[in-house]
């Protein structure tokens, strides 16, 4: 583990301060007594670590609205289910820690699974929102472990604004309900999903990809477009635009299908006449691997990065 103070060097001549690595909610809690008294606005970025350009672009948005950020990286096993990814989750602490120093993050939240779930821990957050269809039915329990991670991060955080990817946008809803439901002072920000230049949404999941299946995943992004495409065309009804990309998935070799809807961003209920503000949520499993990704209906794909 890296000291605090340290200094790291990366990018070649660029050597940049660690960030102040935190690993128990009475640090965190000490530390922002500070930031309160000094005035600070606080920017939290939870994240589960294995760093890409996605995660870096919520700390972006933070440091642009904030004038402390704390990124913090867990790997959650509450809310992995039985047979899912949590011993197979990329874990890279040292290398995400040099990230955030070149960015310049001032404090780094690590805590352990013990730290959090002590013995006797007895307590989950069950937030009704985002619907029960999409991620909330494919992986039951899944939110309700996003939701008592959260709700921990935002307890020792204190009032912030935190910020979350489109990408998980049923997760948005939640924690977004969460804040407001439990008075946390919490302001959930959402940023933008984040993409390879080939369409493909960034996710710390990518990695666990061979060179085959990557280039298959892409058939998700490629799905969101041709949803999007139909309705440029014309086509308003949610199954046909659903059966559209549902079809562009079902049809790339060793791809299984999770899900396609065409939703109401309010609800995440299916719609039966669909405007630009629907949106698009698609899932699908390649290599054991579990992927997700959404588009607003009447919005082209941001490719570029
Ligand atoms: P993780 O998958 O590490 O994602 C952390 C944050 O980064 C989430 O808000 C996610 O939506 C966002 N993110 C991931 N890929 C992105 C992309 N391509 N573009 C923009 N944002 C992206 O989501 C989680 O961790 C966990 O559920 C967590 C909220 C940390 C609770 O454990």
């Amino acid at each position: 583990m890296a000291e605090r103070g340290a200094r790291v060097a990366s990018g070649g001549s660029r050597a940049r301060t660690l960030p102040e690595i935190v690993t128990t909610p009475d640090e965190l809690r000490r530390l922002r007594l500070e930031w309160t008294r000094s005035g600070r606005q606080v920017g939290l970025v939870p994240t589960m670590g294995a760093l890409h350009p996605g995660h870096l672009s919520l700390v972006a948005l933070a440091q642009r609205e904030c004038s402390t950020v704390v990124v913090s990286i867990f790997i959650n096993p509450l809310q992995f289910g039985e047979g899912e990814d949590y011993l197979a989750y990329p874990r890279q602490l040292e290398s995400d820690l040099a990230l955030l120093a070149e960015r310049g993050v001032q404090v780094c939240y690590c805590p352990t699974v013990d730290g959090l779930y002590p013995d006797g821990f007895a307590t989950k957050v069950v937030v009704k929102a985002g619907g029960d269809l999409w991620e909330a039915a494919r992986r039951p329990g899944h939110f309700a472990g996003v939701a008592t991670v959260v709700a921990k991060l935002f307890a020792s955080t204190g009032p912030c604004r935190a910020y979350f990817g489109e990408k998980d946008v049923q997760q948005v809803a939640v924690v977004r309900r969460l804040a407001l439901d439990l008075d946390l002072g919490v302001e959930v920000v959402m940023g933008p999903t984040i993409r390879d230049r080939d369409g493909l949404a960034l996710s710390s999941r990518n990695q666990l990809l061979s060179a085959a299946g990557r280039e298959s995943a892409r058939c998700l992004s490629r799905a969101l477009t041709k949803a999007g495409e139909q309705f440029r065309a014309g086509v308003v009804r949610g199954v046909d635009l659903t059966r559209a990309a549902a079809s562009v998935i079902e049809q790339e070799p060793g791809v299984e299908l999770h899900y396609a809807g065409v939703v109401d961003p309010s609800d995440f209920q299916p719609v039966e006449v669909a405007s630009a503000d629907s949106r698009v949520l698609v899932s699908a499993q390649l290599e054991g691997v579990h992927l997700i990704d959404t588009s607003r209906l009447g919005s082209p794909l941001q490719l570029e990065r």
